[in-house]
Parts: structure tokens; C-alpha cells; sequence
């Protein structure tokens, strides 16, 4: 007869070592292809804004920023979408595993540069939001576009999805502003201080409007 002492099931530890090892290469083999993802794209817009050069002697790419998302903003995103929490859904449900920021000098580059990223045939558009024609509620302005783009792997070949935000430097200068402001505070913002971003964010975008027609003026004379 079995005693309260006896043991109920008998785990040795190496399976569960070979889990936490299957689960850790699953996850580096994850970074690797988001990261070569990145480079792919972010080589794509080097070589655009190099050609734009050539040819126009003017750059349309200000910088560009890219960052691949953490373990721990991964599986925080998972449980806030109710999804299941492994490596293959993490890969179908989100979009912005490989993140990349396009910051351009004027408006019509933002559309430029997207349209010419478009064009390339192995570049597939899965989803546009386009928050400069539709700013979001705050005011925040930036074009998203979430690509998916082949990486040739040694055997195989994976269609990885990567957001790419394009934006002017001026809707990156308050994109980033704003950001440091909302994570700075753990307090419910009041409505007067929603007022003045959104307020700010409309002004800078005349700003924007104005430079973008400054510098066609400029284009015009002899
Ligand atoms: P998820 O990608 O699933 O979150 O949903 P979504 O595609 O609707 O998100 P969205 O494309 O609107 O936002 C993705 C990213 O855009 C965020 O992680 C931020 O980097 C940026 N973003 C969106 N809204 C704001 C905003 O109001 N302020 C700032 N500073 N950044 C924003
Ligand atoms: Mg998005």
C-alpha cells in the first residue's frame, strides 16, 4: 500500500533540463532570425538612401534605429493578447519581435521611402497604419508598415515579419519626448496636460508642413 512518504512520480532532473536547453536554443534561434531580418531590411534602406544620393545628392533617411524585442516584453505582450505562451506564437501573433525606426528629414520622404521599400519584390506588405493621415488619439504621427521578408537560412527558408516605423525628425522629436514622458509617470496624466501634448504634437506638425514646402521653394530656385 502506498505511504504519504512515497513518491507520486519519479522525475529525474534531466528531462526538465533538456526543456529549459530546448526552450533557451528555440529562443536564440529566434533572435538570430529577427536580428538577420533587421540587418536585411536595414541593408535595403542603406542602399536606397546611398542611390538617393547618387542620384538627387540629397539624403531622405535622417537615421535609422532598430531594436529586437526582449524575452520579457515578449511574453508580457503574449499574456496581454491572451495568447499561448511559446516561440511559435510569439512568431504568429506578433508583429514587432524585430522593430525598425526610419527617421526622415520631410514628409514626402517618409512616403518615398516607403513606396521604394515596397516596390522590392521579396518585401511583402502584411499590415499599414499610417498615423500621419490619422494621428492616434494623443496625437502621435508616424507611417507603420509591418513587412514580411524572407531569411535564407542553411536549411531553410523563413518569412519573418518586421515593423518599420518611418517618420519625420520631427514627429520624432515628439514621438520620443512623449514616450519619456508616459513611462516617467506612474500617475494618471490630467486632462489639461493630454490637451497640451496633442495641442503640441498639431503644432509641430505645422512645423513639419511648413519645412516640407521651405524646402521645395529652395528646389525651385535657379
Ligand atoms: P501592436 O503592435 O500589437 O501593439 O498593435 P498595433 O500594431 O496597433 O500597435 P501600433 O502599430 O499602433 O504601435 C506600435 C508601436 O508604435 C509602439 O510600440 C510604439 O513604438 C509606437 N507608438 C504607437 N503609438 C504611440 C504613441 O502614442 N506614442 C509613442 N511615443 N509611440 C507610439
Ligand atoms: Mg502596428
Amino acid at each position: 500500500m502506498a505511504t504519504l512518504t512515497t513518491p507520486q512520480t519519479n522525475f529525474s532532473a534531466e528531462p526538465a533540463e533538456n526543456e529549459l536547453f530546448k526552450n533557451l536554443r528555440e529562443f536564440l534561434e529566434l533572435q538570430h532570425l529577427y536580428s538577420a531580418a533587421i540587418r536585411e531590411i536595414q541593408t535595403k534602406l542603406e542602399i536606397l538612401n546611398e542611390d538617393f544620393n547618387v542620384r538627387f545628392a540629397r539624403n531622405p533617411i535622417h537615421h535609422i534605429e532598430s531594436r529586437l524585442k526582449s524575452s520579457a516584453s515578449i511574453l508580457k505582450k503574449l499574456k496581454k493578447k491572451g495568447c499561448e505562451i511559446s516561440i511559435e506564437s510569439a512568431r504568429k501573433n506578433l508583429n514587432d519581435i524585430a522593430g525598425i525606426r526610419v527617421v526622415c528629414c520631410y514628409i514626402d520622404d517618409v512616403y518615398d521611402v516607403a513606396d521604394m521599400l515596397l516596390r522590392q519584390s521579396d518585401i511583402h506588405l502584411v499590415k499599414v497604419q499610417d498615423y500621419i493621415k490619422n494621428p492616434n488619439y494623443n496625437g502621435y504621427r508616424s507611417l507603420h508598415l509591418d513587412l514580411s521578408i524572407p531569411v535564407f537560412l542553411s536549411e531553410s527558408t523563413e518569412q519573418v515579419t518586421v515593423e518599420v516605423q518611418i517618420r519625420t525628425v520631427a514627429m520624432d522629436f515628439w514621438a520620443s519626448l512623449e514616450h519619456d514622458l508616459r513611462y516617467k509617470s506612474d500617475k494618471n496624466i490630467p486632462a489639461d496636460i493630454c490637451k497640451a501634448m496633442l495641442e503640441s504634437a498639431a503644432a509641430i506638425a505645422d512645423i513639419d508642413v511648413r519645412m516640407q514646402e521651405i524646402y521645395r521653394e529652395i528646389q525651385k530656385l535657379e
